[in-house]
């Protein structure tokens, strides 16, 4: 991993401490001047014409995010956040009164609420994966959830926003496939930080998000879709002009690739913006961008345990590059205090995010950090000694 270019291509950087990639992280300088250049573009020529003219590069999209989970190009299409990548996966699944659908208790809080308002408006049930006591998913439990009801959906967290456990989505996804459940995998956070590929996480739709560790820009995303549910002709609740065409006064028919479940209209210049955000992670390569998170990780997760009055909140087996906790007597104000002198850039997670974790963890905040391979050592070992300030 060549780190001085990596630095080179972080604009004024400076001094501060950038450890929030699970919120919105720095995109490298080469993504903002793709953005630029091509509104400029539109500006002069107009958006049809320059995504005529543009048509090649623009399709390196698809490449680009086909080659980072190990899928075709055809599987692949844009999506505006994750969250409405989800919202798409979600209202493709005929659901009605009874239907179950299987979750984990750290879902994402728009997951939840997508379960909820489909349960007040057609009863739809939603039953959560109980977890161990160590944070980990109780598998059995799932087993169980998947004999007993009538299970329409799997839907589960890779890592959950507020805080830094990761899921064993890869058994969730073997189970799936045997028992030929529809599997909707959230690896919003996992994305970029961590090799996430289809080949030992199978599932039938994935969701990610442009602006966190893919380093893209914001109002971008993207959604996986696999052969089984487009050759099986799922498509979303309600349609646009790319996901279908109007063949008659009373008929219509279905694109073939993931389009079907994307947007007609994009946002080009961002699109260009997560591509080249994509491209950049693909040369430096997800494999030596997990190793060096790993290696920060584990010097900034060492560090706290040797802060007494310091109580981290990750659970689970395996962490990652979120990293929640709490000082004691400390409130957000204290932190906020310390952590502004120092220019640390940093998150507070609440417990609106995560109901159920929250109260079982019996706080209703923690600070969320989250760095990424840009970051060092020596930041970590600094963002310990700003923690002992506080
Ligand atoms: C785990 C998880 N899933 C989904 C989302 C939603 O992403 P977006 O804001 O792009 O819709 C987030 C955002 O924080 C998240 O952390």
């Amino acid at each position: 991993m060549n780190h001085e270019k990596i630095h080179a291509d972080l604009v004024d950087y400076g001094n501060k401490l950038f450890l929030n990639s699970a919120g919105a992280s720095l995109m490298p300088r080469s993504v903002t001047e793709k953005i630029t250049e091509y509104l400029h573009r539109e500006e002069r020529l107009g958006g049809y014409t320059v995504a005529e003219q543009q048509a090649e590069e623009l399709a390196q999209f698809y490449e680009q995010a086909a080659h980072l989970i190990g899928c075709e190009k055809h599987n692949i299409t844009f999506a505006h956040s994750a969250s409405s990548a989800f919202m798409q996966a979600l209202s493709s699944i005929p659901l009605s009164a009874k239907d179950v659908i299987i979750t984990s208790e750290v879902d994402y809080t728009s997951n939840f609420l997508q379960f909820l308002s489909l349960h007040k408006k057609r009863g739809v049930v939603f039953k959560i994966i109980k977890s161990l006591p160590n944070g980990d998913l109780d598998l059995d439990h799932f087993r169980q959830l998947i004999d007993q009801y009538p299970v329409k959906l799997v839907a589960v967290t890779h890592i959950p926003t507020n805080s830094g456990m990761v899921q064993d989505v890869a058994t969730i996804g073997e189970i799936c496939a045997a028992e030929n459940l529809i599997f909707l995998l959230d690896s919003c956070q996992s994305i970029g930080q961590m090799d996430v590929k289809l080949k030992n996480i199978k599932c039938d739709f994935l969701t990610a998000t442009g602006r966190k560790f893919l380093r893209g820009p914001r109002g971008t995303g993207f959604l996986y879709v696999s052969d089984r549910i487009l050759d099986q002709g799922y498509a979303p609740l309600l349609l646009d002009g790319g996901n279908a065409t109007w063949t008659g006064n009373d008929t219509y028919e279905l694109v073939d690739t993931a389009e079907r479940f994307g947007n007609w209209e994009k946002p080009y210049a961002m699109l260009t913006g997560l591509t080249e955000a994509l491209k950049y992670l693909n040369e430096i390569g997800i494999q030596q961008i997990e190793k060096q998170n790993k290696k920060i990780m584990h010097r900034l997760r060492n560090n706290l345990s040797s802060i007494s009055s310091v109580t981290c909140y990750d659970l689970g087996t395996q962490t990652s590059n979120i990293l929640t906790f709490r000082k004691k007597d400390k409130t957000p104000g204290d932190i906020k205090t310390v952590f502004s002198k120092h220019q640390v850039y940093y998150g507070i997670s609440q417990k609106h995010q995560g109901q159920i974790d929250f109260n079982k963890k019996g706080v209703d905040w923690v600070v969320r950090l989250s760095p990424h391979y840009f970051n060092t050592e020596e930041e970590m070992d600094r963002m310990a000694e700003i923690i002992e300030e506080v």
